[in-house]
């Protein structure tokens, strides 16, 4: 979720200043009260170098080679449902229309690291919170921090298919009005075990969908062959329960059988969240 100007100046300083302090800002305010709006900043897709767009390109074919074989169907449909593209960097705003229609999720850029209560508040409204710097090339297989690559391309190809839009939807509803530490907590791991790193079976066959897995080569391939992972059945409470680390290869990924069964589990959890906060389902 950090974006770092660093890497490039498609930031407008001022304006991301603004957004940030206002995101930064978030947690203090009742769930309710947070208005993601005003932590979105604009793409001046004005600014991409040739440089930029050759990095995009060069990501988006290689990745390309594989994902056919390697990504679920519902990734690849919603790849094309978006209208991504290897020519050029995306432009958010074409993207949002192409959505607005399916499911009505939208991508904003954001100026860099969102708190949790904040990035919580834009998915409750159907909003994807999108780094738009492009990573250097010499980072082309592993960037610690997401770029525009893993947030547009890994992540919302998904937002077009309406089941898994419900229960990202429902996912952020939870997490933003859940103050329990031990629900926080149990969230977070459920979000790296899907959204990130999650694996489903498709006519017998294990595939990718989590985005930390569609944006890398090296943790595909390691995710759908290495015997040293553990592939396991998806089972809400399991998943739950797993601790993840982030600064090596996962030894251990949950396999679901269809997006309805996610769904179907956050909808149950989602209420169960929701009741013990004293909140009900929205
Ligand atoms: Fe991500």
């Amino acid at each position: 979720m950090r974006a770092d100007i660093r890497y490039s100046d498609v930031i407008k300083d001022s304006e991301a200043e603004i957004a940030q302090a206002a995101a930064d800002a978030a947690p203090n305010l009742p769930s309710d009260q947070i208005d993601p709006n005003k932590f979105f900043i604009t793409q001046h897709n004005d600014r991409y170098t040739d440089e930029d767009h050759a990095v995009w390109r060069l990501m988006y074919e290689r990745r390309m080679e594989t994902l056919a074989d390697q990504a679920s169907d519902v990734f690849l449909n919603g790849l094309e449902a978006i209208g991504l593209t290897p020519e050029r960097v995306p432009v958010i705003a074409d993207v949002n229309d192409r959505l607005k229609d399916l499911t009505g999720w939208q991508s904003h850029p954001v100026p860099g690291y969102l708190p949790a209560k904040a990035f919580f508040a834009c998915l409750a409204k159907r909003r994807f919170p999108t780094t738009v710097t492009v990573r250097p090339r010499e980072l082309l297989e592993y960037l610690p921090e997401p770029d525009i690559f893993h947030d547009v391309f890994g992540h919302v190809p998904l937002h077009a298919d309406p089941v898994f839009a419900e229960f990202l939807q429902t996912y952020g509803k939870a997490a933003l009005f859940c103050d329990d530490p031990y629900h926080i907590e149990r969230l977070a791991r459920l979000f790296w075990f899907t959204v990130e790193f999650g694996l489903i079976r498709e006519r017998g066959e294990v595939k990718l969908y989590g985005s930390g897995l569609i944006s890398s080569i090296s943790e595909s391939n390691h995710a759908l062959e290495s015997p040293h992972v553990d592939r396991r059945p998806f089972e809400m409470e399991l998943v739950c329960d797993t601790p993840f680390e982030i600064d090596h290869y996962q030894p251990i990924l949950y396999v679901l059988e269809s997006f309805e069964q996610l769904r179907d589990a956050m909808n149950s959890y989602a209420e169960r969240v929701l009741e013990e906060s004293g909140v009900g389902v929205a």
